[in-house]
């Protein structure tokens, strides 16, 4: 069955966007997946379809209304499809939700614009917030775009075989390796010898170690997990109990 993505947005025309191009593109063309628009401007309330009110308590900025939000989730046949909302406020997005999104049917998006959305709403829809990083972009549209583009890359036949099998990057937790091509020599400065050897074992030793290294300098959060699995750090009982697995 064809992944489908619902996108309810304030600003349709941000859509395909970038995901009508190169990889994406091609696959929404192919009928890979699907893109269903949904104008949250016609579920708007009177003659101005009034979609946002002003907060309760005060404040800055404007918050879209929960009736007006949750009739435009409503009317999606969700069919077993998260409902997300992008937002800072939510939890951290991460490969391992990526794979399990796709996984799955699709998604529904729900792209936030002024202050947020009331959030009774987000609790009546059973609503998934989801962040895409700490920093505050203009509305959820760009993150939903982001998130899109990590899930369609993952569906059977939207890559070449390069990543088919792999996911680069977070496939065990770990950062790439550095990559190198020709030429060999450019301005200066060598590629590895190492990686014009031939040795493939060396190679591919080589490359674990510039992984372990890349992660460790630039993400002790990731370089401190992937320890811990690898069973390398047993300093963390914490984490140990908190793994549902383990109590069995
Ligand atoms: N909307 C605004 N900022 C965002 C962020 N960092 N992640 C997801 N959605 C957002």
């Amino acid at each position: 069955m064809t992944w489908q993505a619902t996108i309810l947005t304030l600003f349709p025309g941000m859509f395909p966007g970038p995901l009508g191009q190169s990889l994406a593109g091609r696959a929404l063309e192919d009928g890979l997946w699907s893109l269903d628009l949904r104008d949250l401007r016609d579920y708007g309330l009177g003659r101005h379809r009034t979609v946002d009110d002003t907060p309760f308590g005060g404040g800055a900025g404007m918050v879209m209304r929960p009736d007006v939000v949750s009739a435009a989730i409503r009317d999606v046949a969700a069919a077993g499809r998260p409902v997300i909302y992008p937002t800072p406020r939510g939890r951290l997005l991460r490969q391992d939700d990526v794979r399990r999104l796709t996984g799955g049917p699709g998604v529904v998006v729900l792209c936030g614009r002024y202050e947020g959305v009331d959030e009774r709403v987000l609790e009546a829809c059973a609503v998934e917030q989801v962040s895409i990083g700490d920093y505050v972009l203009s509305g959820g549209e760009m993150a939903a775009l982001v998130l899109l583009d990590s899930c369609v890359r993952l569906i059977p036949g939207v890559m070449g075989s390069d990543a088919s099998g792999t996911e680069e990057s977070f496939s065990d937790g770990l950062l790439e390796y550095p990559h190198y091509t020709k030429p060999a020599s450019w301005e200066g400065r060598d590629v590895p010898d190492i990686l014009l050897s031939g040795h493939h074992a060396a190679i591919a030793s080589w490359r674990q170690t510039e992984s372990e290294t890349a992660t460790r300098v630039r993400r002790p959060d990731l370089w401190a997990a992937y320890r811990r699995r690898t069973g390398q750090d047993t300093s963390d009982p914490v984490s140990h109990a908190a793994d549902p697995d383990r109590l069995h």
